[in-house]
């Protein structure tokens, strides 16, 4: 286990936003995450972070800061007739898993590509992209429990899993370390194009009937084009969720706004992107002191350089503010702001 006193989080969170804990812990080992444990039990005040992708840290953070330790941990336990069993240690980069997934063809993921953040992180955010969601590749998470240092599992139906969230997200919230996730890929590829503009791009590049190699790329382009890099420019990908709102209040907002995009989620239920609306309200491409909007995808808030987690709170408070009043809805953020 390491350990390191007085720690600058600014290499942990990808905002690169300077924030001082008291304390990182870094567990590499179910043994270390039960040490972890202990030392959670005899500090008071701790934050679980992964790669720290959906993190927005506004202020120094005076106590233990654990995680996982970054390494790629990556094993086949399990076969079925169609599926193939991987065990992902905590803090192996998502990406990485896909990556290594289609190498050995193993298939579900591509659409997931490029996501930025860790294993550990993909079973509480249960993330998403392209019309694909991490829960239909998960089996069982395991963890440490941190009242007792118990090892335990759970499967996939007791996680909870729903658009960004999770039990890890709710009632267990602080209460384990993750130490691996084991996702079910599958035997065979079975692409799925029908999502925003994967086809397009596809078409571009002259193909019909991708691999799963060339859907990952077509995936990693497309956000590419329209995500900043973290090395470049400080974010945390989407900054909001997608508010879902009742198919009234949708069929009201739908007369002025004609063009208004929107998922169906049920008979009663429409998933509205916020980005369009943030877009809609003027905020692309602006900015509010050093942070901002990017100018690319309006659901993404940037650091323009040495940016306070206080000035991006600011700015997502004036946003969510602007998109209230002009739409009556409100919107919620994705990253955990601490
Ligand atoms: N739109 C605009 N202006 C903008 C941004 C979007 O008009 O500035 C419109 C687009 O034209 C499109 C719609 O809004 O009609 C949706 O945009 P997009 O396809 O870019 O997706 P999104 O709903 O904004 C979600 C996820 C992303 C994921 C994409 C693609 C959430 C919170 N975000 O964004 O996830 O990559 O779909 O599947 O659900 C992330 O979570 O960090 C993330 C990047």
């Amino acid at each position: 286990m390491r350990e390191i006193a007085n720690y600058n989080l600014r290499d942990n969170n990808t905002f690169g936003i300077e924030a001082f804990c008291d304390r990182l812990i870094v567990y590499d080992s179910v043994a270390e995450a039960q040490k972890a444990a202990e030392q959670i039990r005899a500090a008071g005040e701790f934050l679980i972070i992964g790669g720290g992708s959906n993190l927005l840290l506004t202020k120094d953070f005076a106590g233990l800061v654990v995680t996982p330790e970054p390494r790629f941990g990556v094993e086949q336990v399990d076969e079925d007739e169609t599926g193939i069993y991987l065990k992902c240690w905590a803090g192996t980069q998502f990406d990485d898993v896909i990556a290594y997934a289609i190498a050995h063809q193993m298939y579900g993921a591509e659409n997931l590509s490029l996501i930025p953040g860790e294993v550990g992180a993909s079973a509480v955010q249960n993330i998403g992209a392209y019309g694909a969601e991490v829960k239909d590749l998960i089996v069982k998470v395991e963890a440490v429990e941190i009242a007792t240092g118990n090892v335990v599992s759970f499967d996939n139906e007791a996680c909870e899993y729903s658009y960004r969230q999770s039990r890890f997200k709710q009632d267990w919230k602080n209460k384990y370390l993750i130490t691996a996730v084991i996702y079910r890929f599958h035997k065979e590829f079975i692409p799925h194009l029908d999502y925003g503009n994967i086809r397009a791009e596809l078409q571009q590049a002259h193909i019909d009937m991708p691999t799963a190699s060339e859907l990952r790329e077509a995936v990693i382009r497309i956000r590419q084009a329209k995500l900043p890099d973290p090395k470049v420019m400080g974010n945390a990908g989407s900054f909001f969720m997608n508010p879902i709102i009742d198919r009234d209040k949708f069929e009201f907002l739908r007369q002025d706004y004609p063009d208004l995009p929107h998922y169906t989620i049920d008979e009663q239920h429409e998933k509205i992107p916020a980005g369009w609306m943030i877009d809609r309200c003027g905020w692309k491409g602006k900015a509010l002191g050093r942070a901002g909007v990017h100018d690319k995808q309006a659901l993404v808030l940037v650091n323009r350089g040495g940016a306070t987690g206080m000035e991006v709170l600011a700015l997502c408070d004036q946003v969510r503010k602007d998109v209230f009043e002009r739409f009556g809805i409100h919107i919620y953020p994705e990253v955990n702001i601490v």
